[in-house]
């Protein structure tokens, strides 16, 4: 699209208080453009508009399989919006995530239900963490498949991953403890596990931000164990091969911590 992009025009439409059907004329139009911007998700994407959540959307700052993200622009300042596809290959998986997790009994098991199902469960991990003073992303709004957050921004972007930081082997020492810490609060204050915690899915502004938490699951969950050392087995690696002496054996003893062998408790025998 030569000129203006697709956001310029959003942004126009909605300054312009043009009506919501003139929007979505143009979903063909956007689509091609980016395909997340199809009829539903300009729709929803208005909706967040109007409730006030967002004014435009700026710039793409990631374009994934499950999600694309883009930074838009609020009344008081940015926001990071993701916005799930809803066109999904891997959607199958994302039901054992939802299935066995207390909070999600009820659930609409479509192919589209499952898509807003589990950006809910985004939202509502990300409030519990926020809540018990956990560095992520606070949600702002959430629009079937479409979720608002906090823009984790650093040196005038958006926050790197952790993977790509160069820093100083004592600043990873200190990571690690607050990627420990952070484990620990989230077992013991949220009562949920990650599920998918790496240096892919920690951000630096200055600090760790852990974020991506729509497959983070409740502590009772069947996987969560399992979930709970896949977690620290990858992110102890990767501290680790920064550098950090001993962050294996750190993370396997927190495991131990959070999880205590099962002691297993005989019936005594009848005499
Ligand atoms: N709130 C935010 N502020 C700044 N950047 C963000 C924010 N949320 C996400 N990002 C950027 O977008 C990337 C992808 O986000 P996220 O990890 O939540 O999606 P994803 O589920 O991994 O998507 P996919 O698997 O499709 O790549 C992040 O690694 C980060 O670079
Ligand atoms: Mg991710």
């Amino acid at each position: 699209m030569a000129g203006k992009d697709v956001y310029d025009i959003i942004h126009e439409k909605y300054d312009k208080r043009w009506k919501r059907e003139e929007l979505i004329v143009d979903a063909d139009r956007f689509k091609t453009y980016d395909e997340v911007f199809d009829r539903q998700n300009l729709d929803n994407i208005f909706k967040l508009m109007k409730k006030g959540s967002i004014r435009t959307l700026e710039c793409p700052i990631s374009t994934g399989k499950e999600a694309n993200v883009y930074k838009a622009r609020t009344d008081e300042g940015f926001a990071a919006v993701k916005i799930y596809r809803t066109s999904n290959s891997t959607f199958g998986a994302f039901l054992d995530y939802i299935i066995g997790d207390r909070r999600f009994q009820k659930i609409d098991r479509s192919h589209r239900g499952i898509i807003y199902t589990w950006a809910k469960k985004e939202e509502m991990n990300l409030k519990a963490m926020v809540d018990a003073g956990i560095r992520a992303p606070a949600p702002h709004g959430l629009f079937k498949n479409v979720l608002v957050m906090d823009y984790i921004e650093y040196e005038g972007g958006p926050a790197p991953q952790l993977r790509v930081l160069r820093t100083e082997p004592d600043h990873w020492v200190e990571m690690w403890k607050d990627v420990m810490r952070t484990v620990k609060k989230l077992y013991r204050k949220c009562g949920l596990v990650h599920g998918d915690l790496s240096e892919y899915n920690i951000l630096y502004d200055g600090k760790p931000v852990y974020m991506d938490v729509g497959q983070s699951v409740d502590k009772d969950h069947p996987r969560a164990r399992e979930l709970l050392k896949r977690d620290l087995s990858i992110i102890s690696l990767f501290f680790q091969k920064k550098g950090v002496p001993g962050a294996e054996a750190a993370a396997m003893r927190l495991y131990s911590e959070l999880i205590p062998a099962q002691i297993s408790e005989e019936p005594p025998q009848n005499r």
